[in-house]
């Protein structure tokens, strides 16, 4: 199994961007967290962040040619893009949407997600763990017995 993470705008950043939110790893830190559950998961992971819309919808239709699922932090796009709810509902991709604050305890404009209804299902609030999460939910999703 083959899935790909998307990272939106400013999660580049992480690590010292607001860290009483999000914590005090960096991308890459999680990334390596990523990888190393993946091995034990036998699940190939890839790694891609933008900051531009266009870019991560390109990603998206493209996922299908190469990956079963797309593991999506969309950062504030969540909250704005029908671009992207679009793009995977057209690609026709697994995908699962995942944050790491807990989205619904913060400010009102964050409690609505855009790319919700496109996504198989969705896991905030647990900071870098979410990441591992939604690994471990593409796992159980494809193990689902109706699959
Ligand atoms: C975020 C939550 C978004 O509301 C915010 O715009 C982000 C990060 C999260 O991971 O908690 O950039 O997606």
């Amino acid at each position: 199994m083959k899935v790909l993470f998307l990272n939106g705008p400013n999660l580049n950043l992480l690590g010292q961007r607001e860290p009483e939110i999000y914590g005090n790893l960096k991308l890459s830190d999680i990334e390596d967290m990523v990888r190393n559950r993946a091995a034990e998961l036998n699940v190939e992971v890839v790694f891609f962040q933008s900051n531009h819309e266009g870019e991560l919808v390109t990603q998206i239709q493209e996922a299908p040619n190469n990956y079963n699922y797309v593991v999506i932090n969309a950062g504030a796009y969540t909250h704005t893009s029908i671009a992207l709810n679009d793009a995977i509902i057209g690609a026709g991709i697994n995908a699962i949407e995942i944050h790491l604050s807990n989205v619904h305890a913060r400010e009102s404009y964050r409690k609505k997600s855009m790319i919700a209804k496109a996504c198989i299902g969705s896991i905030n609030g647990f900071g870098s763990s979410s990441y591992i999460l939604g690994l471990e939910a593409c796992v159980l999703n494809k193990n689902k017995p109706n699959d």
